[in-house]
């Protein structure tokens, strides 16, 4: 379905993507993980032509995605949603109007300008967001909700598009632990029931094992780990984050926490 081969990016002598290689073979909610700078945005906005791979191929049900020029490029970038962890709204447009910018890439300037939507696109918007737990925010502003309902407004135009597959960089990094919890069951409750790929960016690893299907674990720009949750251990969590990551101490919660790197703490909490 999804199939990324020595997927390459280099910024100048940095090489930011190291030829990856992974194949979906069913819609599924992946996790990417990695610490800080491992390649991880790279690598979502790549599969989203965001950022130009330096070599390599994306294949999406048989279409090169890296070959689209022009409107066939458009309109793939409409079939990968992208949220990000700063949510990107426009912070005094209204809700609605928010969600609606997600049919962007469909209507006329002119249109837009106006801010005239139609009906149809209109009821869609009130529908999505109902789903989303969120309609009543609809005339709000939205700089006037909180981190969590704005990423579930961000999801909501993301869905607009009516994306096979959405990408979520660290889309709960903003988040207190609630509105966190809040979002990633709204991305899993979209995989399950509408089918669509989810391909997260996460930084800790306790959401990775509740919400992922399957685990990409990346360093220095290359895959280092590719497996189930279940196989994700904490000895696979060292090579992910290298052998001077501290991790907190429950196993149900492990997690990067931002320690300065003590390599004989971490020997002593990590067991494999
Ligand atoms: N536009 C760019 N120009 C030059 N270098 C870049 C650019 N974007 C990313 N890089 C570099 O590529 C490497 C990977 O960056 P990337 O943002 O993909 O990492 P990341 O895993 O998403 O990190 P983080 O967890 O901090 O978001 C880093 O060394 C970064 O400095
Ligand atoms: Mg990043």
């Amino acid at each position: 379905m999804l199939t990324a081969t020595d997927l390459t990016c280099r910024f100048g002598p940095r090489t930011a993507v190291d030829r990856v290689s992974f194949a979906l073979d069913r819609p599924m909610f992946l996790g990417v993980i990695g610490r800080s700078g491992a390649g991880k945005s790279t690598l979502l906005r790549m599969l989203n032509r965001l950022t130009d791979a330096t070599s390599g191929e994306v294949q999406f049900k048989g279409t090169d995605i890296l070959r689209l020029t022009g409107r066939a490029k458009r309109d793939w970038q409409g079939r990968c949603a992208m949220i990000f962890q700063q949510f990107n709204l426009v912070p005094r447009l209204d809700v609605a109007s928010n969600v609606l910018h997600g049919t962007l890439s469909r209507r006329s300037t002119l249109a837009t300008m106006f801010n005239l939507w139609p009906e149809t696109d209109i009821a869609r918007a009130l529908d999505i967001l109902d789903r989303l737990g969120i309609a009543d925010q609809a005339p709000k502003r939205a700089e006037a909700l909180s981190g969590g309902q704005q990423q579930r407004v961000a999801i909501a135009r993301a869905l607009m598009q009516d994306p096979a597959i959405i990408l979520a960089d660290e889309p709960i990094a903003s988040l207190d632990p609630m509105n966190a919890q809040l979002v990633m069951d709204t991305l899993r409750r979209i995989h399950d029931e509408d089918g669509r790929t989810v391909i997260a960016n996460l930084h800790t690893l306790d959401t990775a094992r509740r919400y992922c299907d399957r685990v990409i674990g990346m360093r220095d720009g290359r895959v280092v780990f590719d497996g189930t949750p279940d196989q994700l251990t904490t000895g696979a969590a060292r090579e992910i984050y290298g052998a001077d990551a501290s991790f907190s101490e429950k196993a149900t919660s492990t997690t990067l926490d931002g320690l300065p790197p003590d390599t004989a703490y971490a020997s002593t909490m990590l067991e494999t």
